[in-house]
């Protein structure tokens, strides 16, 4: 059982103080749906956790230097500052419509994070964690600069391709260094590279302590692939595999200059974890909350990031380090999800796959249509995950409608038409509601473990059942017949009920359609203690209006042909 579960107390939350944040995306590229499984896990995580009555400050920023960035901006014609102010707008907006509940939502490039790099900077050069010495880098002469290994291009070393990137072949798979291809060229300019010496700084990573310390901190990890991959990295106790991190850039970078470096840039990997922190200053600094008292080391405070596999090494290797050794808290723990595929496939650019965020939008799709999927399918390990776009209309209209929805479709009407929306107070104890309630600290605590697939079957159970028991009871027989009123009355108001109880539990998935219920049942927001505070006769509901639509056939064609368009488009530009 992952540790973070212990804490878990659904009867009688002590207060827990908990800071959490998605990957920062990179403020170079429109945000898709890989990213929204991540944002939307996170998301859930935080709203389950705020149901206990936690304190809860849930983080993201833009991820805003680095190389990419800075050309990007050029072929833009642009300034580096315009581009990410530009970005971040359309990238806020995003994670607004997608019900993303950041506190703050915030940028690398901002003066707190530059004071934060270098406080962590200095502190490490007092301990003896920095050093520098003179490396050996490919340098474009015609444009000037430094190539990072992805700008360099060439023939592939094994079958001769042209045009392949420094990792790997993308026509017979195999893989090299940047050195082994062929004809290199820039991919910038397109000269060929040169070698050339410069200073480089090093975060000491070798340094023995570094490594004692993270073999004691790889306990903690919740998953065992996490804590297996950094076992892996760390080698055989003892023997440190650990090589010093290159945390500096040369100018020309879009980025934070080393402070007593001129010239010399924090790369990139370095200043945006630290733009959580940056982040959680600003976050602080407006609520008057004592930022200091999140991230001492002795804080109670617990502290985690959900990333996608592919950057496990940053977070679980660098960032703590960097943390212990600057004299601030490591990370309580790091959660990595897996990717996501679109019909089994890859999602690209070239077929079309990769889809937006904003076409998903744009093609009149429900984003909680989207949560409540992910939530389906996401289960708190690392293996990739598969959009289906069949399976998804499918999913959605038979769980969210046909299950769900339907409870209160069958029998609002009837306690709105015949009982003037008040339920029958003594319905409230009905076995299948108690049921329902005894089922809802398992679910909570299955959001805890990130296993939103096994609260949404649990859920859906639950929601079995009570169509059943809508089923057997046949209100509308009880309607037409003339002494029906009673029962009709006590199967609705245990319908109402456990809709309540259902959209309570699926809250932290559908807050908005949560939101829309809570306002037509006249209910305070739903928290988790809500469970033993049922419906009751003195508040009257309103009439039942639709709740939420069912996906068209071919709705999901629509958006593939949109979001095409709106590839291609963007690829001309
Ligand atoms: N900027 C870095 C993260 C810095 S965190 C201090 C970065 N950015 S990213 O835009 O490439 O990715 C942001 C997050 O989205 C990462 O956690 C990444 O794993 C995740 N995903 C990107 N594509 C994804 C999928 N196809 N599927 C699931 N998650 C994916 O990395
Ligand atoms: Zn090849």
């Amino acid at each position: 059982m992952p540790a973070s579960s212990l804490h878990l107390q659904t009867q009688n939350p002590a207060q827990r103080r908990i800071f959490l944040t998605s990957a920062l995306p990179y403020a170079n590229g429109p945000i898709h749906l890989g990213h929204l499984v991540e944002m939307v896990q996170t998301d859930i995580w935080a709203r389950a956790l705020r149901m206990h009555g936690h304190s809860v400050l849930y983080i993201g920023a833009d991820d805003t230097h680095g190389t990419p960035i800075m050309l990007r901006a050029e072929k833009e014609g642009i300034a580096p500052n315009a581009l990410i102010r530009r970005v971040w707008a359309e990238h806020k907006r995003n994670f607004d419509d997608f019900y993303i509940s950041f506190d703050y939502y915030g940028s690398t490039d901002s003066e707190t994070n530059r004071q934060l790099c270098e406080h962590i900077y200095r502190t490490l050069e007092k301990s003896g964690l920095i050093s520098a010495r003179a490396i050996e880098q490919a340098y474009d002469p015609e444009r000037g600069m430094f190539l990072p290994d992805r700008f360099i291009k060439g023939a592939c070393p094994k079958c001769n391709a042209p045009d392949q990137y420094g990792d790997a072949c993308e026509i017979c798979g195999s893989t090299y260094a940047p050195t082994d291809l062929v004809n290199p060229y820039s991919a910038i300019s397109g000269a060929t590279p040169v070698h050339r010496t410069t200073t480089h700084y090093f975060f000491r990573l070798s340094d023995p302590q570094c490594q004692a310390f993270l073999q004691r901190w790889v306990a903690q990890l919740a998953q065992p692939e996490a804590r297996n991959k950094l076992r892996e990295w760390l080698g055989e106790t003892g023997a440190s595999k650990l090589i010093d991190w290159d945390i500096s850039r040369d100018a020309p970078y879009f980025g934070f200059e080393i402070p007593g470096a001129p010239g010399k840039y924090f790369y990139v990997w370095l200043d945006a974890p630290v733009g959580y922190y940056a982040s959680l200053k600003a976050l602080c600094n407006a609520r008057g909350l004592d930022f200091d008292d999140w991230v001492k080391p002795e804080s109670a405070a617990e502290q985690y990031h959900f990333i996608g596999k592919d950057i496990l090494y940053f977070h679980t290797l660098f960032w703590p380090a960097l943390l212990r050794f600057s004299g601030f808290r490591p990370p309580t723990n790091v959660f990595a999800h897996g990717f996501l595929t679109i019909d089994g496939q890859k999602m690209s650019k070239s077929r079309g796959t990769l889809i937006t965020a904003q076409s998903y939008l744009d093609a009149g799709l429900n984003p909680e249509w989207l949560r409540y999927y992910f939530a389906a399918k996401l289960n708190g390990s690392i293996e990739d995950m598969d959009l289906n776009l069949d399976d998804f209309a499918m999913r959605v209209n038979s769980d969210l409608i046909g299950k769900y929805i339907n409870i209160a479709s069958r029998t609002a009407r009837f306690l709105v038409k015949c009982f003037n929306g008040r339920v029958l107070d003594h319905a409230m104890h009905h076995p299948l509601l108690e049921r329902l309630r005894a089922a809802l600290p398992s679910i909570a605590m299955d959001y805890e473990n990130r296993d939103t697939a096994r609260a949404m079957r649990a859920l859906m159970r639950n929601a079995d059942a009570v169509n059943a028991y809508i089923d057997a009871e046949k209100p509308w027989a009880h309607a037409k017949a003339p002494d029906g009123a009673e029962a009709l009355h006590e199967i609705c108001s245990v319908a109402l009920e456990a809709f309540r109880l259902l959209t309570l539990a699926l809250k932290p998935v559908l807050p908005r359609l949560a939101q829309t219920v809570e306002n037509w049942l006249a209910i305070a927001p739903l928290a988790w203690s809500d469970a033993r505070a049922p419906l009751h006769s003195g508040q009257p509901i309103q009439p039942y209006r639709h709740l939420m639509t069912r996906i068209e056939p071919g709705r999901m064609d629509v958006l593939l042909a949109q979001n095409r368009a709106a590839l291609n488009a963007s690829l001309l530009s």
